[in-house]
């Protein structure tokens, strides 16, 4: 009995062993390609990291199987990094437990658009990390009036698709933190971006001419939009965000040029914005263009102390240049405005300045409060059709609809 029980439990402890010995064989850990490996030090301004992640990534992009590539707790100076594609495998993904710094001198990577760029990828994740685009020099280089150059873009993907960002922190760029350019299904969750709220053009998340792109839980702080969507974007989704110090979340610029794509489809929900310029904004130059924005949803918002909650301006015209006289082409339609709450820091909460040659059409404020100085704020309103569902204070001062 006792010797049954015993050659049973010796057979089933095997039979364990080899099941899980199976499982191993099923699942291979993945590549995984440590930087520190390919000729870098850790934690030395003097040592530029460039070439140990491009080294890095060559591996991880010519293996026929998914590669990881590791960054370890500690600073790495980076001049530039491209990281190109297509690749022999669509499962790479980029593990930071660490830091990448940019140079503090601004003039090593002025020369370059961008600091970290992924072009032409397909299945690339990028895993928490920090990137410290070290912008502080160049900005107050650009507030004090001198020639000084435009900067790079932190990280940006460009051609690229099944893109996945998770808990990235940005910091401090020289320009934008974050493009996203030409890409299809690309997700981002977790992040946080900051720069000083005086910071100029250091927009948080960019998205142009891309579609399926959701953006969520992401905390923002910076000198200019919290996320900015350009001209050729659609289908995009955009939830709990916290924005503020900065501009807010923008549809545009669009009619920059007469021959651009339309923004149709994106949804902002549940975003909290805090002392910014403007809470959700439409933006165009007042310009021709075959351009449109059309089917966009804005659903539970909070304001908080906000310039300009609600704004579609039109007539976007700065420094007076290239479009006096003109007004835009941009058409917007379906434009809803849903459960929209909190406080305005100018008497106008609702600013819809449309093109007189295209109004702005399928408006709709429901379930909007918005106050100033504990009154109800005002409305303006130029070339808008709409309507008033539910509570609106204020009302939308719409002709027609
Ligand atoms: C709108 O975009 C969402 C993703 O944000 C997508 O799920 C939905 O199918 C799109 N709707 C249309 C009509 O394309």
């Amino acid at each position: 009995m006792a010797l049954h029980a015993i050659t049973s439990f010796l057979l089933f402890s095997t039979l364990t062993v080899l099941m899980l010995f199976n499982n191993l064989a099923a699942f291979p850990t993945p590549l995984t390609f440590n930087v520190v490996d390919f000729g870098t030090k850790p934690n030395n301004a003097e040592t530029d990291s460039s070439k140990a992640l491009q080294l890095a990534w060559m591996h991880a992009c010519s293996s026929s199987k998914p590669a990881t590539i590791y960054v370890p707790k500690a600073k790495f100076y980076v001049r530039s990094a491209t990281f190109n594609g297509p690749c022999k495998n669509n499962h790479i993904t980029i593990r930071i437990d660490g830091a990448l710094m940019a140079p503090s001198d601004f003039h090593l990577t002025s020369n370059s658009e961008n600091w970290i760029l992924f072009h032409n990828v397909n299945g690339v994740t990028v895993l928490g990390g920090i990137l410290d685009g070290q912008g502080t020099q160049l900005w107050a280089c650009k507030n004090s009036a001198n020639t000084c150059p435009r900067g790079t873009t932190s990280l940006e993907f460009t051609n690229s698709q099944n893109i996945l960002v998770n808990g990235l922190t940005a910091l401090n760029s020289q320009l934008y933190h974050i493009v996203v350019n030409q890409c299809r299904n690309v997700k981002m969750q977790g992040l946080k971006v900051s720069a000083a709220g005086n910071s100029p053009n250091t927009d948080g998340i960019h998205v142009g001419d891309s579609s399926h792109v959701t953006i969520l839980n992401t905390n923002i702080r910076t000198g200019d939009d919290c996320i900015s969507i350009g001209p050729g974007s659609s289908n995009l989704w955009i939830e709990n965000i916290a924005c503020g110090p900065g501009h807010g979340i923008s549809i545009g610029s669009l009619a920059k040029d007469f021959k651009e794509k339309g923004v149709q489809n994106v949804t902002v929900k549940s975003c909290k914005f805090m002392d910014t310029q403007n809470g959700v904004r439409i933006k165009s130059w007042g310009r021709q263009s075959i351009g449109f924005a059309r089917n966009i949803r804005f659903q539970h918002l909070t304001m908080t102390n906000v310039q300009n909650p609600i704004i579609i301006d039109q007539n976007y015209c700065p420094h007076n240049q290239g479009c006096p006289g003109q007004s835009s082409g941009v058409a917007v339609s379906d434009v809803k405005y849903t459960d929209i709450r909190g406080t305005s820091a100018t008497p106008v909460a609702i600013k819809f300045d449309c093109s007189p040659k295209f109004p702005c059409k399928g408006i709709k404020l429901e379930d909007v409060k918005l106050s100033y100085k504990n009154q109800v704020a005002k409305a303006s309103c130029s070339n808008a059709q709409g309507l008033n569902v539910g509570v609106v204070q204020p009302m939308g001062c719409f002709k027609g609809n």
